[in-house]
């Protein structure tokens, strides 16, 4: 039984409340949940980005529009959360120790964001730090890590495999603001080379079981020790 993080992004979760694929993620989850300890950190989607948007035309600080941001992803946690019923435990955790407490029960742990100035993929390296999991597995609206940004540069290459060192100095020119949509924000990736736990890259466009794609080395492997083949679960 393996302990899994994963970086749910509200943009492949809650592209908006009416086209959400909740219901699919949620029959995937709980098949994953039978064999492994998993915890889920779900974004905040378009509509996170609607509220940062209207805060911004009020003139709020960026500080405020992130705890909007956060507690939209508490919101979309509550639906995933309530969609995956017995499987999971019922309360979205606030805090990576509450996390922490709430796995030692066994279901599935759902939570959100935490602090302003960073993306739920922060979150989810964290809490992998915390509760020493074996693997981070990001589900975006991606593919895979390219060169550069692949909406922006169509002559932009797919990494199969990077060093956390690499995936730093990819992302490195990427702005943090609040609701900004880089592939893997820079505090997560330096969590993620100090922890040396695994990340997998996955696209979430089309749900589908991670060990299936992981099989298919499809996505990216973050890790500076690990190969595609160390990674089955
Ligand atoms: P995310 O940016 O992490 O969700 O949270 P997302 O946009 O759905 O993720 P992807 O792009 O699909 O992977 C939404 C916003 O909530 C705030 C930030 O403003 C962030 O942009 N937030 C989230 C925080 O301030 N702190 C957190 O711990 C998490």
């Amino acid at each position: 039984m393996k302990r899994i993080v994963i970086s749910l992004g509200g943009s492949v979760l809650v592209p908006s409340l009416e086209e959400n694929h909740i219901r699919e993620y949620a029959t995937i989850l709980t098949e994953l949940g039978k064999d492994h300890r998993i915890f889920v950190v779900v974004g905040g989607g378009g509509e996170a980005r609607r509220y940062i948007g209207v805060a911004r035309t009020l003139g709020i600080d960026e500080s405020t529009a992130d705890e909007l941001g956060i507690l939209v992803t508490r919101l979309n946690a509550t639906l995933l959360a309530g969609a995956l019923s017995q499987a999971a435990y019922p309360n979205i955790a606030e805090s990576y120790r509450e996390a922490a407490k709430f796995g030692e029960n066994g279901k599935i742990v759902v939570m959100g964001g935490v602090i302003p100035g960073q993306t739920t993929d922060a979150v989810a390296a964290l809490l992998a730090e915390k509760v020493r999991a074996d693997l981070i597995i990001n589900w975006t609206s991606v593919d895979g890590i390219y060169s550069k940004d692949p909406k922006k540069h169509p002559g932009a290459v797919k990494h199969s495999k990077l060093t956390p060192g690499e995936l730093q100095a990819i992302i490195q020119g990427d702005r943090l603001e609040a609701g900004s949509n880089t592939v893997f924000d820079t505090l997560a990736a330096k969590i993620i080379g100090r922890s040396g736990i695994p990340l997998i890259v996955l696209d979430g466009r089309d749900p589908e079981d991670p060990r299936k794609a992981i099989r298919g080395k499809k996505g990216t492997l973050v890790s500076e020790k690990k190969g595609w083949k160390d990674i089955s679960f």
